[in-house]
């Protein structure tokens, strides 16, 4: 495939073609992890800003390390420690990280659609790392190609993400990758956290876990997003994991190859019994592992489109 696109800003708009693309390129990435010199020559001489207006540790830490093993130069920019604190606006930030030659930007925002309003004015190829509870396109990258890796294909399986649907951006983009591959998705959650309207997304939403879980090929349990949600969406954390946790006694009934997956950070005893998210059937530090690899793949994919 000739890939065109100079940004990643999110998966609602790439084809099935572009993700299967970018899974393949990663798997041969992968390969680079584990050898004794991590590291290609694909992106030496560029330059990558990571730009973080909110907390991470997987994401920022990825990308950072997947530019080292490209060769590429980095530069970490935080909140806190920018110019954003005096008033500048993100978009003059953005261009002034360009008129030093940053020829990667990658930028979690708490904004929806804050990398496609850079990506629409600046040369630098724009990656989103997270916007708001829009969203997060390496997140659900590595999941999915977690999930190929692990069952050799995406078509026909049926993946049951459980939580906050409302809030989250993985949710989202999980939602538009697996459709898309040929997955048949089952939301899962409190109704004011999983509302109807996401049926027409191309997936089925319940609010009884205990209805799905048997069938799960896949179950992604995600965080409760306190951070972006303005009230109580539930009336405790008890009653949520009473009623939507992945406890023991679920994780039981699950087909036996099912694989539980989170995109991390875990509220253990929330969403997650704490033995669960460590069991064998567990592969949430693979996926971290993996998104080094997809990493690798959209910076290698992206740095190599320049606007004409
Ligand atoms: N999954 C994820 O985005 O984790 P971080 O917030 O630590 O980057």
């Amino acid at each position: 495939m000739n890939w065109t696109r100079k940004d990643l800003t999110g998966l609602e708009s790439l084809s099935a073609a572009e993700i299967e693309h970018i899974l393949d390129t990663a798997a041969a990435f992968k390969d680079v992890g584990s050898r004794e010199v991590k590291k290609v020559p694909a992106l030496r001489g560029k330059t990558l800003v990571n730009f973080f207006v909110e907390p991470s540790t997987r994401t920022r830490v990825s990308f950072e390390l997947a530019a080292f093993r490209l060769s590429a130069d980095v530069i970490n920019v935080s909140a806190s420690t920018s110019s954003l604190t005096k008033g500048e606006t993100l978009k003059d930030t953005a261009l002034n990280l360009q008129a030093l030659h940053a020829d990667i930007i990658v930028l979690r925002h708490a904004s929806a659609g804050a990398a496609q309003f850079l990506a629409e004015r600046l040369d630098s190829s724009i990656i989103n790392a997270g916007d708001g509870a829009h969203e997060h396109p390496t997140q659900a990258l590595l999941d999915t190609f977690t999930i190929r890796e692990r069952k050799g294909r995406i078509a026909g399986l049926h993946v049951v993400i459980i939580g906050d649907i409302l809030f989250s951006r993985v949710a989202r983009s999980n939602i538009h990758a697996l459709v898309k591959l040929g997955a048949r998705v089952t939301l899962c959650g409190p109704s004011t956290l999983v509302p109807r309207a996401f049926e027409s997304l191309g997936v089925a939403v319940t609010h009884d876990i205990d209805s799905v879980i048997a069938d799960a090929d896949v179950v992604n349990l995600l965080r409760i997003q306190h951070e972006r949600q303005r009230k109580e969406y539930f009336p405790s954390l008890g009653e949520y994991t009473a009623l939507f946790g992945l406890t023991k006694a679920r994780a039981e009934r699950l087909k036996p190859d099912a694989l539980i997956m989170h995109p991390g950070p875990i509220n253990r005893g929330v969403e997650i019994d704490s033995d669960v998210a460590d069991s064998g059937r567990s592969v949430i530090l693979d996926q971290v592992t993996n998104g080094l690899a997809v990493r690798m793949a959209v910076l290698y994919l992206c740095a190599g489109v320049r606007p004409s």
